[in-house]
């Protein structure tokens, strides 16, 4: 199976997350074999969630980051334990989260301990692979195959120019170079690449075997883009 996840960051209000869902979901098939996931901020997560299941749509939810503990005295932290019946999937540790906001590897595998307790899929952004050490420190074997690691190489990342977004993805091959890297650290994990795909671009990185899924940040806010991502993908 493919797995599409829309990472929408900071964008949209809820009229405007309305707009796209009303344009997109009923344009989604269930497919066994394409999974569609929308990681919208946080705060919408409660609403998308209600229009999902009452318009019958095709999507899943992802949170674009949850807190590294419990339920507690953390003010402006979304506890994991709070989400699993409003989410799948979980971004950690986006490189926007790093170079912006300061955040660590160290608090990246505190939350990736908490999704792992409350069977959520952490979905583990890595620039490269220096970090990944810490990262995953003390993480069992057997849960490294439940998560789902992402390269997403900083300089791919679209600028938010223009209606889509404007980048240069990373060439395939290292891509696929990285992700056999990845793959000798943790053989059963699932691997997305992230970083201006697009419409024109989607099938170079779903058509490889080893890689699983992608992250779409600026062209997923475009509905009518992402449908032809989604369009695109299909016919893989
Ligand atoms: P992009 O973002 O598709 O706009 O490059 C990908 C990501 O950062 O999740």
């Amino acid at each position: 199976m493919k797995i599409i996840i829309a990472n929408w960051k900071s964008n949209k209000n809820e009229s405007q997350a309305l707009d796209w869902l009303e344009v997109v979901g009923p344009k989604i098939k269930k497919k066994p074999d394409l999974e569609i996931s929308v990681a919208p901020q946080l705060f919408l997560l409660g609403l998308l969630n209600q229009e999902i299941r009452n318009k019958g749509y095709h999507f899943c939810l992802t949170a674009q980051d949850i807190g590294p503990f419990d339920q507690g005295p953390y003010t402006g932290e979304v506890a994991a334990e709070t989400l699993p019946s409003l989410v799948k999937y979980v971004l950690i540790g986006h490189s926007e989260r790093k170079k912006i906001f300061g955040e660590t590897n160290h608090l990246a595998n505190l939350k990736i301990k908490q999704c792992l307790e409350y069977q959520l899929t952490p979905i583990v952004c890595l620039a490269g692979l220096e970090e990944i050490d810490e990262i995953i420190k003390s993480i069992k074997k057997e849960d490294l195959k439940k998560m789902v690691f992402m390269y997403e190489p900083p300089a791919a990342i679209s600028k938010p120019i223009g209606p889509i977004g404007v980048g240069e993805a990373e060439p395939i091959i290292k891509v696929l170079e990285m992700i056999s890297k990845i793959k000798k650290i943790s053989p059963k994990s699932k691997i997305f690449y992230g970083g201006s795909v697009k419409s024109n671009n989607v099938k170079i990185y779903l058509q490889e075997s080893e890689i699983d899924g992608i992250v779409v940040g600026s062209a997923s806010l475009n509905p009518q883009e992402f449908l032809k991502i989604i369009a695109n993908a299909s016919q893989i």
